[in-house]
């Protein structure tokens, strides 16, 4: 299957109920605009480390869904522009920007057929972030439009599924093993990520996503072949949240469930 048709796919599937997954999980745009306003850092805070003040920079938040990232930026001065497949994705995050009185520009495309008029250029940053990579069945269009979108001096900030935890780790019961095979590279098929927000019922009538895993080594290579200048590849522990619910106690500090890569470009 090539790009066009898993997009098509993965578009799909996240059109389907996900304003409504949103307002179960934060709440309608206006409450949650309340949310963000009142400490318009904690959404960006892990982000905001590596970036120092974004007032007057420009960000681009490459498949950035519900926009909360963006109205965050937003809300701390910055130029934000999202790109996402999904126009429900866009119907959430542009009423949270104007609940939060902020603009942020939305721009619904597959990103590697974004027209031109909306061509992406001169960002100070490119922020890619949490279920992302997956999407994407060859890893150098993607990272030759980040490296095409940033100014000269600009930065990359990927974070995304530790591929240790998403490609190796399986939970059966209450023990966390190590069945998964670290080198498939098959497209699989797997439940849209907001699926759990939703009624037993209404999941059952969603379609799937189709995904391709990536392994670090394939990750770090492709960036590399980008002439993205990597500074810091960090495997994070201790992040709960970016295990299944049930996973035995502790798991998180044992095992990576996220990384970053902040890279430049020269
Ligand atoms: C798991 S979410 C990313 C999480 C998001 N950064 C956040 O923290 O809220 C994945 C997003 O990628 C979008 N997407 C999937 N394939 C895409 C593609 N080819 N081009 C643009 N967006 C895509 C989906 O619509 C979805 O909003």
């Amino acid at each position: 299957m090539n790009q066009e048709s898993i997009s098509k796919v993965n578009q799909i599937g996240w059109d389907q109920s996900v304003y409504q997954a949103w307002v179960n999980r934060h709440g309608l745009p206006n409450e949650y605009a309340q949310k963000l306003k009142s400490n318009p850092t904690r959404a960006v805070s892990y982000y905001i480390k590596y970036m120092g003040d974004v007032r007057d920079k420009k960000i681009a938040n490459l498949l950035g869904s519900k926009g909360n990232k963006a109205v965050s930026f937003a809300l701390l001065g910055a130029d934000v522009t999202v790109v996402d497949i999904s126009k429900e994705n866009r119907r959430y995050a542009m009423e949270l920007a104007n609940q939060a009185d902020v603009n942020i520009k939305y721009i619904v495309s597959d990103l590697l057929e974004i027209p031109e008029e909306d061509k992406l250029a001169d960002f100070d940053f490119v922020v890619l972030e949490l279920g992302v990579l997956h999407y994407f069945v060859d890893l150098m269009p993607l990272f030759n439009l980040v490296r095409n979108s940033l100014k000269s001096g600009g930065k990359f900030i990927l974070r995304d599924y530790h591929p240790f935890a998403s490609k190796l780790m399986n939970l059966e019961g209450d023990k966390m093993i190590a069945n998964g095979d670290y080198f498939e590279t098959e497209l699989v098929d797997v439940d849209v990520a907001y699926s759990i927000l939703l009624s037993e019922n209404e999941r059952a009538k969603l379609t799937k996503n189709k995904i391709r895993r990536w392994t670090l080594g394939e990750i770090v290579t492709s960036i590399a072949k980008a002439n993205l200048n990597m500074e810091i590849l960090e495997e994070e522990s201790g992040i709960r949240w970016a295990f299944p619910v049930n996973s035995p106690e502790g798991i998180e500090n044992k095992i990576p469930g996220l990384f970053t890569i902040i890279a430049n470009k020269y």
